[in-house]
């Protein structure tokens, strides 16, 4: 089976610091992928590559066997690939239904003659959007805050607003930037059940940067360990834990397999 997501000696400089260096790696579809490291490893430097906010030094990308070379970041999104990021993007004087319903708007109509003439067309897929903006705000549990502005919702409800955007686009690759940055363990848990659920209702593959070792370990099927912007590992969970560079580089700072839960190497830092 060809891999849905594939990056091949992808590198990334900016002036002298080598934020990325020859990373290779394949995503299957369906599976839920995790992507750890410590601070400044280079993840979110290859999700914006991912979804074409910055330019590879080297190196290719291929969405469903597409090259990205050279693609903008709406034609990346329109092949299939959406984001969340790790500081919360949204439109806090919008409303919770707007801010997913938008950027779908947004991405149609840059598309299609349609959103300018006003076709039927066009306004069967504005109705159609709509419909997925309502069932998505239902699904993340905000669906009584559907009219209030995106500012006034709590942490963790922003969190899962930014994901249910994301999906409004109905991608085939969702990324999630530290989706779970500043929840407590119950709110984890959720989310890692949310993320499964996600993945089977809309046929998704997921790839997730998170510092929550626990958290990755029992949700990923594979994972890749970033460490200066070099792939030191990637595999199954159980063999990436095990891999001596990785306790060294990573895992080493402290028990990442204790049953604390609250082990988040690094962790917690929004810097990007
Ligand atoms: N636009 C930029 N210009 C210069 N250096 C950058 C830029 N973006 C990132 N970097 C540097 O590239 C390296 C990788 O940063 P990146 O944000 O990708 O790390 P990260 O793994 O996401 O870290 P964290 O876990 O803290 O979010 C860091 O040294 C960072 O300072
Ligand atoms: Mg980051």
């Amino acid at each position: 089976m060809s891999p849905v997501l594939s990056v091949e000696g992808l590198s990334k400089a900016f002036g002298g610091l080598m934020a990325l260096t020859d990373v290779d790696f394949e995503v299957q579809e369906g599976e839920i992928f995790g992507l750890i490291g410590p601070n400044g490893a280079g993840k979110t430097t290859l999700f914006n590559m991912l979804t074409g906010l910055s330019k590879p030094t080297t190196g290719t990308i291929h969405l469903l066997g597409q090259d990205l070379s050279g693609k903008s970041p709406a034609a990346i999104a329109r092949l299939g690939m959406a984001r969340t990021f790790q500081n919360i993007r949204l439109f806090g004087a919008m409303s919770v239904l707007d801010n997913v319903r938008v950027p779908r708007h947004a991405l149609d109509k840059a598309s299609l003659w349609g959103g300018v003439f006003g076709t039927s067309r066009s306004r069967r897929r504005e109705r159609e959007a709509l419909d997925l903006a309502h069932e998505l705000v239902e699904m993340v549990g905000l669906g009584a805050r559907m009219h209030a502005p995106a500012a006034s919702l709590p942490y963790g409800d922003r969190r899962r607003l930014e994901i249910a955007r994301a999906l409004a686009l109905s991608p085939k690759v969702l990324l999630l930037d530290e989706p779970a940055a500043g929840m407590n363990q119950a709110e984890k848990q959720d989310l890692s059940n949310f993320i499964r659920v996600i993945r089977d209702r809309f046929g998704l593959t997921v790839l997730l940067i998170e510092h929550n070792v626990p958290m990755v370990m029992g949700l990923c099927r594979s994972v890749a360990v970033l460490n200066f912007g070099q792939l030191i590992a990637k595999g199954a969970p159980e063999d990436v834990q095990a891999d001596p560079a990785v306790i060294e580089a990573y895992l080493g700072v402290a028990d990442a397999r204790g049953a604390d839960d609250e082990v988040a190497i690094g962790g917690g830092v929004n810097n990007a």
